[in-house]
């Protein structure tokens, strides 16, 4: 799938993309593109932002700007999801980011300060997501958010078997894992559950479903 970003500050994702699993995908099932506001803004010495009409504290991302990026990299026909991150969008679930990993194409819009100007969200938006009721400085880190999430879920991002029995998924009727332990057996007298230990694999697996929550 494509995943494309618009943000302020393209360098910030070098990080994420040198992680796994967005790294394990990138170039292959993924084709992450950064796009950065201030490339394509209409306006002088790179302004992307505005005072809010009515007075207030606090710059605006101006709807032109976001615009002029969308028609850049799109020359008008940018694709079905073009997601806003506001706190104010609908919060993200396993089951969005299992909607958005099933698109060919997606593109995400960070803003910061205040805020989008709200026609970018009406107009050129076709969804606004929220990752929780918290405020964060900018949109970047929310991106990086979906990013991951969605990157986890493509095919050969993560080893066999190990992306579908996850807290929130389907096969756990939307439940929480089980709990995993290592070595060693003991460590300050917490013992691993016996049935861990036992091998026998129909016991492990009986344990671990009663787990789920
Ligand atoms: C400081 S916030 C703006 C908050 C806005 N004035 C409000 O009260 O709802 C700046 C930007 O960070 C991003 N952001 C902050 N918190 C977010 C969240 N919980 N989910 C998604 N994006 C968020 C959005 O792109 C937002 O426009």
């Amino acid at each position: 799938m494509r995943l494309d970003v618009f943000t302020l500050v393209p360098h910030a994702f070098a990080w994420l993309t040198e992680q796994r699993p967005v790294a394990t995908v990138l170039g292959g099932e993924l084709d992450l593109r950064l796009f950065s506001y201030r490339e394509t803004t209409p306006l002088r010495n790179g302004q992307v932002d505005d005072e809010p009409y009515g007075g207030g504290a606090g710059m605006v991302l101006r709807v032109d700007v976001v615009a002029a990026a969308l028609d850049a990299a799109y020359g008008g026909a940018p694709p079905a999801r073009v997601i806003a991150l506001t706190p104010k969008g609908r919060q993200l679930t396993q089951a969005v980011v299992e909607e958005l990993a099933a698109e060919p194409a997606v593109a995400l819009l960070s803003a910061r300060f205040e805020g989008f100007d709200e026609r970018v969200v009406e107009h050129l938006a076709t969804d606004a997501v929220s990752i929780g009721p918290y405020v964060l400085s900018n949109g970047d880190l929310p991106a990086m958010v979906l990013v991951d999430a969605i990157a986890r879920r493509l095919p050969g991002a993560l080893a066999e078997g190990s992306g579908e029995l996850e807290s929130f998924s389907a096969e756990l009727g939307g439940g929480l894992e089980y709990p995993h332990y290592t070595r060693p057996a003991e460590f300050r007298g917490w013992r691993v559950p016996d049935v861990l230990l036992s091998g026998d694999h129909a016991k492990i697996e009986g344990w671990r479903r009663e787990q789920i929550r």
